[in-house]
Formats: structure tokens, sequence, C-alpha cells
């Protein structure tokens, strides 16, 4: 007997078939109607092709090689050779409200498969994931689980995705969907630079704020995989999860292995309402202390104004600047602990270097709190150096492969946070830190990839060292619930959803230069919400890039997201010290509207980029100029955002506020704002209200 079983969001359905064949997918788009009428069970719905099965095999929601499906398999297993081929036609779906827990089952290869759905209607997102149990009575080599495979319609046209470096993530890429297979793997060992795990696809005419658009992303720290394959019936498939090595999942009898999480969503609002669909999704894995985020405290972090240069006088005298201009959390950076003069030594030794503090941190942490400030500490708690008192009591702790050369990278190597004596040191070091210092937030760092990341027995343990590292990410939370902790891998190495339920915000990147920090953002707000990406004003001539930018254009770039500042703020004269406090008044003045709400971003004509971040009632809308302008006058900016209402604009400045204007909606829709001209790396922020 054949079923349909949907979910309904207020703007997306999906829509699966149950079928003697098993679960197929039917839609996943637009919203239908609660009453939407599928029309013939698709096995009626299609003639059979010529040279085809007789009962040809289409898309399942777990397609699997061997009995007749030619795609891209979401399941590659295997028993010594055999019960490679699967099929699922056994298969039983149930509903508990917006929940499909779905139950597949092969008797003959002696696997058992569970696909939950669930679609939260405030959202529009859908939270997939997949278990895959060895029923049998050997050993399952799972060479590929998906953790979802998801539907795509014909005319799926193009995918929007982002790669990069250290120094350049999140560069955009938009590449045509043609016949052949568009595949990303990242086999770095964390969420990587160079791979962000999650893309959107696109429809022919589809915008930034108009046209369907369907986004995923894989809520994993490591290894990850995704694909877009064309199939016989003119839809694609969409599989992603996490890309396991060679052996990396064996599972005896009764043993099971549970994908990552998958987050799914379609807008009919563009690119920016898969963004925005997905900043909620976010929002509700994000973890804060309390329950509820604080409005995000302006930091000062000492890495690039000191680096390893540490002396206790010159931070609190640090501390002391940052007060002074209304800085509210202190984070001592990399080159406190036991002999940690540069990047050759030490990681592990997690005590303070009484060369650098013969008193300990406590007088430093105490001076900052005395200031009114939180006080943050950089760990790199998965790393060793192998010149470190750790790596010479414990040569076997780190990550290696018998036979094979240790590899190091930044000079150093990663502990195998699978022994739970790793886990038990590393909890044991940093809750004594938290403890005695009374520490507030701790800037989680992780600076080079994973190879080899072999285990005791010789085994890849890419997938185990992340939920690990997750372990005991939530085994400090729980013990201080209020502490708060950053993900930082060398800059933007492990942003994603999955370690998003352990942290609070993330080093979007180490590059600070404001023109390429625009694109970046906007690139890191496709997937995460602004208020946990970090972004910071640095000196003055950007330490990565060399480019000079201004205190305001710097200003209004990073108040995007969590602000902090990154330099010697002890070198200001008193003028300004005097700026540089108005700008952090200004973001003060400005977070609620900046985080928590909606995020709408684009691009004007003649090198104009904007973003704008609020409520239906309230806006502040940042204008920035990346280009020399070639037009005599500036084109007014279309404001897609506003459709109705009167709107009350003014251009607004640290402790100024200019000339106020009132507009229709539409007319800022339509005809558009009047913006300034402008010299490149300029920008302009205007606050906004529905009278
Ligand atoms: C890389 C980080 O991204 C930087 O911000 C800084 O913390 C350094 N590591 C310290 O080694």
């Amino acid at each position: 007997m054949n079923r349909i079983s949907a979910l309904h969001g207020s703007q997306s359905s999906l829509v699966i078939e149950q079928a003697p064949a098993g679960l197929l997918w039917r839609y996943w788009g637009p919203r239908l109607p609660d009453d939407f009428r599928s029309g013939p069970w698709l096995e009626f719905a299609r003639p059979v092709p010529t040279f085809s099965l007789d009962v040809p095999v289409p898309l399942h929601l777990v397609p699997t090689f061997g009995l007749g499906w030619y795609g891209q398999s979401a399941l590659l297993a295997h028993r010594a050779g055999r019960d490679f081929a699967q099929g699922f036609g056994q298969c039983d779906v149930v509903q508990h409200g917006q929940h499909l827990a779905c139950k597949l089952l092969d008797t003959v290869a002696g696997i058992e498969l569970c696909v939950d759905l669930v679609l939260d209607p405030a959202t529009d997102v859908i939270e997939i994931r997949t278990m895959v149990t060895n029923i049998g009575t050997a050993v399952l080599d799972v060479q590929w689980l998906a953790a979802a495979t998801l539907p795509l319609p014909d005319d799926a046209s193009a995918v929007r995705h982002f790669s990069g470096r250290h120094n350049r993530e999140f560069a955009e890429h938009t590449d045509a969907l043609g016949h052949g297979i568009w595949l990303r793997e990242n086999r770095h060992g964390i969420t990587s630079h160079g791979h962000f795990p999650g893309a959107v696809v696109l429809l022919p005419g589809t915008t930034d704020d108009d046209g369907t658009a369907y986004g995923a992303q894989i809520a994993w720290s490591g290894n990850h995989r995704q694909l877009i394959e064309r199939l016989d019936d003119g839809r694609s498939q969409w599989q992603l999860g996490g890309w396991l090595a060679p052996g990396e999942v064996r599972l005896a009898p009764g043993e099971r292995h549970e994908s990552p999480a998958v987050l799914a969503t379609c807008s009919t609002a563009g690119l920016g309402g898969v963004a925005r669909n997905f900043h909620g999704a976010l929002r509700q894995r994000l973890g804060w202390p309390g329950g509820t985020m604080r409005p995000r405290p302006v930091l000062i972090n000492s890495w690039e104004g000191f680096y390893f240069d540490h002396d206790p006088d010159r931070m609190m005298a640090l501390a002391d600047a940052a007060a002074r201009i209304g800085v509210e959390r202190f984070v001592l950076d990399d080159g406190w602990f036991a002999g940690r003069d540069d990047d050759r030594t030490s990681l592990g030794d997690w005590w303070v270097d009484g060369r650098k503090y013969p008193d300990g941190l406590k007088p430093l942490a105490d001076h900052v709190r005395g200031l009114g400030m939180e006080f943050g500490l950089w760990v790199e708690p998965e790393m060793i150096s192998p010149n470190s008192d750790l790596f010479r009591a414990h040569p076997d702790w780190a990550l290696q492969l018998a036979g094979r050369p240790l590899a190091t990278a930044r000079h150093q190597l990663v502990l195998d946070l699978t022994r739970p004596e790793v886990g038990d040191y590393l909890f044991d070091r940093l809750a004594a830190l938290v403890a005695e210092l009374g520490v507030d937030y701790l800037k989680w760092d992780h600076n080079r990839d994973l190879a080899p990341a072999g285990d005791a027995a010789g085994r890849a343990a890419y997938t185990a060292q992340v939920r690990s590292t997750w372990a005991l990410m939530a085994r400090l939370r729980s013990s201080f619930p209020d502490l708060e902790i950053e993900s930082c891998a060398g800059g933007g190495g492990r942003i994603d959803a999955g370690i998003a339920a352990h942290v609070n915000r993330f080093w979007a990147s180490d590059c600070i230069d404001a023109r390429l920090r625009i694109g970046l953002q906007r690139g890191f707000q496709q997937f995460l919400p602004p208020e946990v990406m970090g972004a910071h004003i640095g000196a003055e001539r950007c330490h990565t890039t060399g480019r000079r930018f201004s205190l305001a254009f710097q200003a209004l770039v990073a108040c995007q997201g969590h602000l902090g500042l990154e330099f010697d703020l002890t070198q200001l004269d008193a003028d300004e010290q005097a700026k540089l406090a108005g700008w952090i008044g200004f973001y003060k003045e400005h977070r609620h509207l900046l985080h928590g709400g909606d995020v709408w971003a684009g691009e004007g004509s003649d090198g104009v980029a904007w973003h704008a971040a609020g409520s239906a009632d309230e806006y502040l809308l940042l204008v920035y100029r990346t280009e020399v302008m070639q037009q005599r006058h500036a084109s007014p900016l279309r404001l897609p955002f506003l459709h109705d209402g009167t709107w009350r604009i003014a251009e607004v400045r640290p402790g100024e506020r200019r000339a106020e204007t009132d507009y229709s909606g539409a007319w800022l829709a339509q005809a558009g704002l009047p913006i300034p001209p402008g010299l490149p790396d300029t920008a302009t922020a205007w606050h906004m209200a529905r009278l």
C-alpha cells in the first residue's frame, strides 16, 4: 500500500512516498497547500523507458547501489566483499507532528537505516540525520553514509559555494550545474578553511532577495563530502555527509554509526531567505549561558598588538586603555604559558610561564575584572608541541601512524583525544585554569590540519576526534555553565553548525582587512548569524595584506558581527582614543539591531555593498564603497526588504544624527535611497525606523 507523508513549513514542504520499493522522494520545494494532491503513485506516473529495468528504481530517501539505482549511492558498505548491494523495500514511517521517523530494513544484507527528518515551521529548516545499524552476523564495513539525500528540481541551474585558505576564507563561487557531478570533499580533519560544508542551489533568475533557493549545511567539524548529481528524470540529488577514511567505520553485529546532522532549507526569498532561515535554526542550536544571548561584549584581543611578547605591566596598561574606551572583555592570546616565546614550543604545557608572569596570571585577571571587564584566555587544547614536557612524558599521546614520520605543521602535532586519559588531562588543566583565574571566556584555537590521524590501534580516528572535542567542550561547559567558548582554527578553519552547539563565537578569519572582510563576512552569514561572527578593528595597516584603512571604515565593517579590537591601544593619542570610544559607543547603541534579528545584504551599482540588520520596524543599514566610482553621481540604493509603510531615515555616526528624511518603503525598494558619492574603502550608516 502506497502512502504519502508530508511536512510543511511556512514557506516550504517536503513529500515522501512510501511505495512497495521503499521510501521515495516526491518533493522538496515551495510550500504546498495542506490538502495538496500528488496524483498517481510514482510508479504509475511515468512510463518505463527503453533499456531499463521493468520496474525502474527512482530516487529513494536513501538511494543505494546494486539493485538498479545507477546514480550515486547514499550508502557504500559491504561485509568482507559481500552484501555490497542493498535494497530497503521494507520500511516504516512514523509521523509525530513535524517529525518523520523513517525506518528502512534490508534483511538480506543485514542492515537497518533510520532517517530522522524534522521540519521546523518557524525557520523552514529541516534537520536530517541517518543512522546505520549492523543487524547481520559479521562486521559491516561502511565506506560512505550520506547524512541526507535531498531532491532538487530539474531547473536547479547553479550552486553557490565557498572555498579559500587561511587568511582568505569564504571566497564566493557560483558553478553552473551540468550533467556531470558537482563534488566538494574535505579531508583536512577539521571543517577547513577551504571547503565550507554547505552550499546554496539556485534556480534560474534567483537573486539575493528573490526566487527559489535551496540551502544545506553539514553540522560537522571534520571531514565532509557533498555532491550534486543530475538524474535520469532531470532532477538532481544532493548528498551531504561526513567523509569517512578507509576502515573508519567498521560495525560489529549490533553496532551503529550515526551521521552528523544536515540542516536544509528552501526559500522563495533568494539567497537572503536561505540565510535568514539558517540564522533562525542556528540561533536555536547555540547554547548561551543562562539560556539567552547577552549583548555581545566588545572585546580586546592581545594577539596582533603583542604576539608572543607578553609583559604583565604592558598587559595591564592595555586593559586600562581598553576599559577607558568602553571595552567589556579582555582576551589574553597565545604566549602566556610555559616557555611559549614563539610557535615552536610548549603546546600541551598549560601552566603559566613564570618568567613572563612571576606572580601568575591571577593579578592580571583580577585587574581586568576590577576594571569591570570579563577575562578571556587563549588555549589550543588539541595540540602538542614535540618540544613540550607533555610530549616528553607522553609521546604516544599524539595522533600518529607506526612507520610514518610525525608530520608537524606550525611545528606542532595533534593529541589523540579518543584516548580517555588525554581528554581527562585536558579537562583537568583547563578546568583548573578556569577555576583559578575565573576565566569567563576561552578562545579555543586549532592551528593545523590532521595528517595522519592514526589512533593507538593504527586506525583512522578522524570522526572520533571530532566527537571527542565536542565532548570535551560540553564537559567543560557543564562544569562551568557561565563559560563562553570561541571556535578558532587559525581564523576560520572550524566554522560549522555542529560545533555551534558548543561555542558562542567564531573567529571568522585571521585576516582583518576591512575590504576583504565585506565579502568574507557575507559568506559567513550565508550560513551563520552575525552575533557569533568575531569581527575586529585592527591596526591602521592590516597585518596580513599590508593595506591601510580608516578607523571609520574598519568600525562599520566590524560592527556587523561580535565586535573586537586587536591592536596596541596604548599607542593611541587622546584624540584617537576618543574616536575609538565613539565607535564602541556606536556599536553598543545599535547591537540590539545588529544581532538577533533579520539580516539583508546585497550590492548596489558602481562598487557598493550593503548590509542591513534589525526587525520589521527598525534597521541599521551599512553602506560600503569598495571601488573608485565610475559614475559622476551615485546611484540611489534600492532596498528590497522594504515594501510598505513610511520610513524615517537618517545618516548616523558616533554621537551624530544627520538630517532625517521620510520615504515610502515602496519608493526605497523600487527607486532607492539617495546615498552620497565617496572614496573607495569608506562607509556610511543609516538608521531606519518605520513611522
Ligand atoms: C591563530 C589565531 O587565529 C590567531 O588569532 C591567534 O590566536 C594565533 N593563532 C595564536 O597563535
